[in-house]
Order: structure tokens, then sequence, then C-alpha cells
């Protein structure tokens, strides 16, 4: 009897990671691939690294193919840098297994459909030693933000977002207040959005790309609403605030951190237990703001 049970817990176990993992499948099959090499997955690998800022398309006549080019392989190890891991240019388990897992969607680089960020401002502020990255500040005079929901916001939600701005207000010179406008009149506009939704950056449903925030002065916060949220940190489920929390530092002007324990880490994982600011996070914030 106890062994049955054990069996189908494991049958279920198994079925929940495989649907957790589904999106990255590509990935799966990739173990020790570089450059020269022909392999199954490389063109979603590259799609993917597009979408992150990693690979240009531009650079690159095997986009649509499945050969390992020198657009890819620096692509792999710009990717490496950032996280450091150990920089090869080959996919190795290390980093496939980074790959593999749920992440924020806005690009950890800037330099193709980003147009509007100040990429001069990016460079003067990566510092060596910090981790955290700086990509574009509100104006002085706007520290007073709006936010909005769209139509369609599942009403749960709306408390876990209201106690992310909250904590950023501990620690930066923002005041969150929601509009009594319309939707389209709030600084951060909040609303959930699946697959191809018209900002360029489209979801892709349950796992992989999670949530993306743009930076000042867009404002446009979105969440995957294919995703299982929740108001808990739970197994099986992702965390609202905790995500929220994430999003609104890119809405405030932050990059995507390589500090494993720095909210403004990319990757987030299904259960994953809710992160408070790490020094990284404050001395980004401090930095990008250094006079309030
Ligand atoms: C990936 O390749 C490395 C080196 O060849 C090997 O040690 C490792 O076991 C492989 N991992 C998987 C999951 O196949
Ligand atoms: C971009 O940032 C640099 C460095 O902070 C600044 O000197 C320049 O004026 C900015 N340009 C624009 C268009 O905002
Ligand atoms: C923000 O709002 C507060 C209270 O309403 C006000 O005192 C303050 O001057 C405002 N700040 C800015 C920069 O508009
Ligand atoms: C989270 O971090 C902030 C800033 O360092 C700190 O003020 C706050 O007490 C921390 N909260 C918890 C629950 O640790
Ligand atoms: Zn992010
Ligand atoms: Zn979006």
């Amino acid at each position: 009897m106890t062994s049955k049970i054990s069996f189908l817990y494991i049958l279920v176990l198994s079925a929940i990671l495989i649907i957790c993992h589904a999106h990255h499948e590509f990935l799966k099959d990739l173990n020790g691939t570089r450059k020269g090499d022909h392999a199954n997955g490389l063109i979603e690998l590259k799609k993917f690294l597009s979408y992150l800022g990693y690979v240009n398309p531009a650079n690159s006549i095997h986009m649509n193919d499945d050969f390992f080019d020198d657009e890819l392989e620096s692509g792999v190890k710009e990717y490496q840098t950032f996280f450091k891991l150990k920089v090869t240019g080959v996919l190795d388990q290390e980093t496939l297994n980074l790959m593999s897992k749920p992440r924020c969607g806005t690009p950890d680089h800037y330099f193709m459909r980003n147009s509007e960020v100040n990429h001069s401002f990016e460079k003067v502020h990566l510092s060596i030693s910090s981790r955290y990255r700086l990509v574009k500040a509100w104006p002085p005079n706007k520290r007073n933000l709006t936010f909005s929901y769209s139509p369609n916001t599942r009403l749960d939600a709306k408390v876990p977002i209201v106690i992310a701005f909250r904590k950023w207000s501990r620690i930066s010179p923002f005041r969150f207040l929601i509009t009594h406008g319309r939707y389209v009149d709030g600084d951060i506009k909040i609303g959930f959005k699946r697959w191809d939704h018209g900002d360029g950056y489209p979801f892709d449903g349950k796992g992989g790309i999670l949530a993306h925030a743009f930076y000042p002065p867009d404002g446009r916060f979105h969440f995957d609403a294919d995703e299982i949220w929740d108001t808990k940190v739970r197994q099986g489920t992702l965390d609202i605030q905790g995500v929220a929390l994430h999003e609104v530092g890119h809405i405030l002007g932050l990059g995507h951190s390589a500090d494993r324990n720095a909210v403004m880490f990319p990757h987030v994982e299904y259960g994953e237990p809710r992160k408070n600011f790490s020094q990284d996070d404050i001395d980004g914030i401090r930095a990008l703001y250094p006079n309030n």
C-alpha cells in the first residue's frame, strides 16, 4: 500500500517537473555543445539569448538553423561572464542548469531593441566591484509615482504588489500612489498578459519567462498570466510579492544583478523563499539616486 502511494507520489512529482521544465526542453540535448557543432535546440537557444540581449540577430546568418556560430559563442561567453560562470563559450552543465531556470524577461543587455536606454549612462555606471546595474533614472522632479491596474488584473495580486512598492519606498526616495485616473495615465501600468501582448517581448506560457518591466519613464509592468501565481510562498506556485519586488526594481531603473542573493538577480524558481533586499540592491538604488 505504502509503496503504491509513494509510486503515485513520484509519478505526480515527475509530471510536475516535466511540466515545469517544458519550456526549456530545447536545452536538454545541448550538454557539451560548442562552436562548429550542429545540434537540435540551437535555434531556440539563439532566440532565447537574442530575447535577453546576448545574441544580436544582425550579426548572424544562422538565426534560423541549428549551427553553433561565432555570434552564439560570443553570446554564451557574455552570458557566462554576466553570471560569473566559467567563461568557456561551451554549453557546459552549469550554464545549461542556470539557463533552464525560470526568469524575468527584462533583457540583461540592451544593445538592440531598447533604443530608449542611454547606453553611455549604463557604461558610466557599470562598476567592476559591484554586481548591480543602473540603466536609467527618473528625473529629479519625479519622486511620487502613480500606479494603475489594467482592468483584468486579478484582485488577489493587489496587496502583494502594494507591499512590494512599500518595501522599495523604505530604501529609496519614491512614494507610490494609486492613480485615480485611467489605466494609461499611471506612471506604472500593471497588468497580467499572455503570449504576444504587443510590446515586443512575448510571454511563453507556463515556466520560462515569468514577468517583465520597462525602465523609466516607460513604467509598463507585466506578469505572465499563464504562471501559477500565489499570495504566499508555497511549493509549486510563484510568489506574486517576490516577483513584484524584483520588477519594481526595473521600474525604478535598476538592471539585473549577478548577485544570487539580490532581489535584482533575474532567475527565480517556483516555491523559492521570498528574498529581502541584499546589500547589492541597496547599494544599487543609492548609486542611482545619490542625492536623496
Ligand atoms: C554533461 O557533460 C559532462 C562532461 O562531458 C558530464 O560530466 C555530465 O555528466 C553531463 N551531464 C549530463 C546531465 O548528461
Ligand atoms: C546619457 O548619460 C550620460 C552619462 O550620464 C549623460 O552625460 C548624457 O547627457 C545622457 N544622454 C541623454 C540623451 O540622456
Ligand atoms: C510628493 O507628494 C508629497 C505629498 O503629497 C508632496 O509633499 C511632495 O512635494 C511631492 N514630491 C514631489 C517631488 O512632487
Ligand atoms: C529587509 O531589508 C531592509 C533593508 O535592509 C530592512 O530594513 C528590513 O528590516 C529587512 N526585513 C526583514 C524582514 O528582514
Ligand atoms: Zn528582471
Ligand atoms: Zn509585456
